[in-house]
């Protein structure tokens, strides 16, 4: 039905229509030749997808292969789902648009009123929000020690449905032991979700440590530039996988075309970035365990950081986000020191071009002494030297 009649490219060589303007513009006789391919995958907009026939229309199912509506993926979107599937070992990924809502899908497939769930006491900020919302739909979440290991069957019940974990914990960078938290929770029928944005799906194999779902903020290190927000969740259990499948389904919740073409420009130099940062943030860590004014570094390949055995034996490398304790106790200087900062920019979120420093002045982890001296450093992909140095200046600025 659609393109009869049309010409593949130039001028029609049909008999001139007599429809008017606006129907000749909708319905057009000429159109370029298909035969292109470039590098970059085309940004594929749509709400209608049409069908040639309405035999072809069919039923309308969550984990169908067919595209038959834009919300629900174009070959765009489906582009960087199949790719970060592939990167993580998935059976397949639903792509959302910000980490906090693949984490909130997480929830919605996975938990029905009267449900327990354990949340770590080092997890994302607003993941512990969600909690306090799910309350009011009948689920119960429960925070426990990041460092618990094994010892977390103690706390699982049997309405327990999810067990949260987060490789390294947000900010106090805590590294749990994702197997022996998976074997204690699948022993009871609990499913276990990893927020592995940190690790950024590549360098800690969640799927292969026991995870049945993985959930990432692509808006980090994928998308990798500070200008885009997008989540992933995933399974490789196929039965699981149909779960998240169905809840972002039945949410109404799509990843735009435009923005799935900004993250899959950002996967062609991630492996590069991430090597880059994960260096660099490591020298400038070591360097800053030497100076006096910090107390401790918390990054999961130093000894000092809990959980380093963890990390040495899961991960495969370290990425570019770790935190610092000052040694000075008084009060305040955490936000002068980051307030001294040039190059290091004060700004939420992480694994973007430019260095970024923020404090918690609330913050009770690793303690309730130590929190509030805690500085947060995303290390970006300025020349390391230059980093140094500007550290170096905030602590002569603040002393
Ligand atoms: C560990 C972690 N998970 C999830 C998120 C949420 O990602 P987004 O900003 O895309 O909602 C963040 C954001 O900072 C994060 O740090």
């Amino acid at each position: 039905m659609s393109g009869e009649g049309m010409s593949e490219e130039g001028m029609s060589d049909e008999a001139p229509r007599d429809e008017g303007l606006a129907t000749r513009l909708l319905h057009p006789l000429v159109r370029a030749s298909r035969a292109f391919e470039g590098l970059a995958t085309p940004v594929y907009r749509a709400s209608t997808v049409l069908f040639a026939d309405m035999a072809d229309v069919g039923e309308d199912r969550p984990s169908d292969s067919q595209y038959r509506y834009g919300l629900h993926g174009t070959p765009t979107y489906r582009e960087l789902a199949a790719r970060i599937a592939q990167s993580e070992g998935a059976h397949s990924v639903e792509l959302v648009p910000s980490g906090l809502n693949a984490i909130a899908l997480t929830y919605l497939a996975l938990c029905k009123a009267g449900d327990h769930v354990l949340l770590p006491r080092n997890a994302y900020g607003p993941n512990g929000r969600a909690g306090r919302f799910l309350a009011r739909l009948g689920i119960e979440i429960e925070s426990y020690d990041p460092l618990v290991g094994e010892g977390i069957a103690a706390q699982i019940r049997e309405n327990t449905s999810l067990v949260w974990i987060e490789s390294p914990g947000s900010i106090s960078m805590e590294v749990p032991d994702l197997p022996a938290i998976a074997r204690a929770a699948h022993a009871r029928g609990a499913l276990v979700a990893l927020d592995n944005t940190y690790a950024a799906g590549v360098l800690l194999d969640g799927f292969g440590h026991g995870a049945d779902v993985c959930v990432q903020a692509l808006t980090k290190y994928q998308a990798g530039h500070g200008d885009v927000l997008m989540g992933s969740a995933s399974a490789r259990d196929p039965a699981i996988a149909a779960r998240l499948a169905e809840a972002r389904h039945v949410m109404g919740l799509g990843a735009s075309p435009d923005d799935c073409a900004l993250v899959l420009r950002g996967l062609a130099t991630f492996p590069l970035r991430l090597k880059h940062v994960g260096t660099s943030a490591l020298r400038i860590a070591e360097w800053l365990k030497a100076r006096p004014e910090v107390a401790r570094v918390l990054h999961p390949a130093l000894p000092g950081c809990p959980g380093h055995d963890v990390w040495k034996r899961d991960f495969t490398g370290s990425a570019g986000i770790f935190s610092i304790v000052l040694a000075s106790e008084t009060s305040g200087a955490a936000s002068r020191f980051v307030d001294s900062l040039r190059l290091f920019k004060i700004g939420y979120s992480w694994g973007g071009t430019v260095s970024l420093a923020l404090t918690y002045p609330d913050l009770d982890r690793p303690s309730a002494s130590e929190g509030p001296r805690l500085v947060r450093l995303n290390i970006g992909l300025e020349d390391a030297e230059d980093l140094l140095a500007d550290l170096d200046q905030a602590f002569d600025a603040i002393r």
